[in-house]
């Protein structure tokens, strides 16, 4: 038999050792179980930012960063954007294996059925002003769920897990579509269950009362596809956020409201919308030197947006099959736009560049969804949102893995304190000295 791995702690001041299981995954690095270790040491581990901590074992979602591999489920990222549709792959990330025809038309029915909200959120909607960024109004309409579908909250409940799961990946996309109707000032679009999901997202999205609207095949296969590709990413900030959430039991509406907010950040899944500005701000071929030079000061805020990842340090196969879809959708659409040039270009650029070459900085699959997402028509406020809608699928398969697991617990990281040593409160007549920052002027 196989002897399981250890991995052996020794305090080199006093010759104290400590043995470690090791905990192997089915493929990737395997983790030093560390559990027990303040228990037995005393010591905390300090990794902010987790660069070398799992906070989870999963079996959802599988990356190998150096070799730029994503897999679901054991299906790789380019096989089932090729083959398969996002509700397939929403299935697979739910349940674990992509469904036959017969689970593929009930799992159809079941999320078509739930795609209306409650007409009260209509109401809910007009409280937000016109001007909002629609993901601030996906914050909050995502966690005001849990206050209209009292009914699926019980988050034991394995039924009522699923129906919630079931409602979010119907009814995100409603919201999505009534908050760039809402920024637009044009009427709400009722679902249509007669489309598949990605036509009907786009209807919501596109259409007006006025005149009949259908999205082109070719167009809903590129909505489709883009669905697909920011399904699910393993541990990132958001999973991570929703996870957090998740672990204090909270019910699952709010934990989706969480991962939104996470995503909003352009270190995140903000990206994509700052891709674009940076590319307007660029202007032409000639300029990009200069924004080169920019993104590798290190006393200029400025970074090249849509570059880098945590875990690719190859190219972001998201990023390579968009890349693709780029021409395919724009000649669909006749639309001839120089920012894919200009993109193309500075990704030529970048890539031949030391400073990129040596820290091992690629695109990421932000770095074209943007170009795509404006040839189809949508704002770049709605380009995160859009990235909501497809996450959620990923997030709800997370925080629904999670709660199954038998033994999980709050997540409750700890810190290293740096702030003062024990002191006594001064009474206020008595205290002295500046202060280093004065009271918040109101
Ligand atoms: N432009 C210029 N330099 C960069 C960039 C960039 N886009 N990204 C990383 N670097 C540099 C850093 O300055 C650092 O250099 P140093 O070693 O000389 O100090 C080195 O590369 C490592 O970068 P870190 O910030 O330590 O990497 P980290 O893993 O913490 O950050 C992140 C990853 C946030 C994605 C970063 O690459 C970044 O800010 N990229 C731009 C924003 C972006 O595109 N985000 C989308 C990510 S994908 C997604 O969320 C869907």
């Amino acid at each position: 038999m196989e002897k399981k791995k250890t991995f052996t702690l020794i305090n080199d001041q006093t010759g104290e050792s400590w043995i470690f299981p090791v905990a192997e995954g089915t493929q990737g690095p395997g983790a030093i179980d560390i559990r027990t270790l303040f228990a037995r040491t005393g010591h905390l581990t300090l990794d902010p930012g987790f660069t070398s901590t799992a906070s989870c074992a999963s079996a959802i979602t599988f990356i190998d960063g150096e070799k730029g591999i994503l897999q679901h489920r054991g299906y790789d990222i380019r096989d089932l954007a090729e083959h398969s549709t996002f509700l397939e792959v929403a299935y697979a990330l739910l349940y674990g294996d992509l469904p036959n025809a017969e689970e593929k038309r009930v799992f159809e029915k079941d999320i078509t059925y739930h795609t209306m909200v409650h007409e009260q959120i209509h109401t809910f909607f007009r409280g937000f002003r016109r001007d909002a960024h629609p993901m601030a109004i996906m914050c909050g309409v995502a966690g005001a769920l849990s206050a209209f579908y009292h009914d699926s909250l019980d988050i034991w409940d394995p039924r009522q897990r699923e129906i919630s799961a079931h409602r979010l990946i119907a009814k995100i996309p409603t919201l999505a579509a009534m908050s760039l109707k809402y920024m637009l000032g044009q009427p709400f679009v009722y679902p249509r269950n007669d489309l598949n999901y990605a036509e009907n997202f786009l209807h919501m999205c596109f259409a007006v009362p006025a005149e009949t609207y259908r999205p082109s095949a070719a167009l809903a296969k590129a909505m489709d596809k883009i669905l697909i590709l920011h399904a699910d990413h393993e541990q990132n900030a958001s999973t991570s956020t929703v996870r957090l959430a998740g672990s204090s039991q909270a019910n699952p509406f709010a934990c989706i409201a969480s991962g939104i907010a996470s995503l909003w950040g352009p270190a995140h899944g903000g990206a994509n919308q700052s891709v674009l500005e940076m590319l307007k701000q660029i202007g032409h071929k000639n300029n990009i030197p200069k924004f080169l030079a920019k993104a590798k000061d290190k006393d200029d805020p400025f970074r090249l947006m849509g570059f880098g990842h945590r875990v690719y340090k190859n190219y972001d196969p998201r990023a390579a099959v968009l890349k693709g879809s780029c021409d395919a959708v724009l000649d669909e659409l006749g639309v001839e736009d120089p920012m894919l040039d200009l993109a193309r270009e500075l990704e030529r650029i970048a890539l031949e560049d030391d400073y990129f070459i040596k820290r091992k900085l690629f695109p990421n699959v932000d770095f074209y969804s943007g170009i795509i997402l404006k040839a189809m028509g949508f704002p770049s406020e709605m380009f995160t949102v859009l990235f909501a809608v497809a996450r959620t699928v990923g997030w709800i398969s997370q925080w629904k893995e999670m709660i199954e697991e038998p033994n999980h617990r709050i997540g409750r990281p700890r810190q290293v304190y740096t702030g003062s040593a024990f002191r006594p409160v001064v009474p206020l007549r008595e205290r002295s000295g500046a202060k280093k920052e004065g009271p918040p002027i109101l």
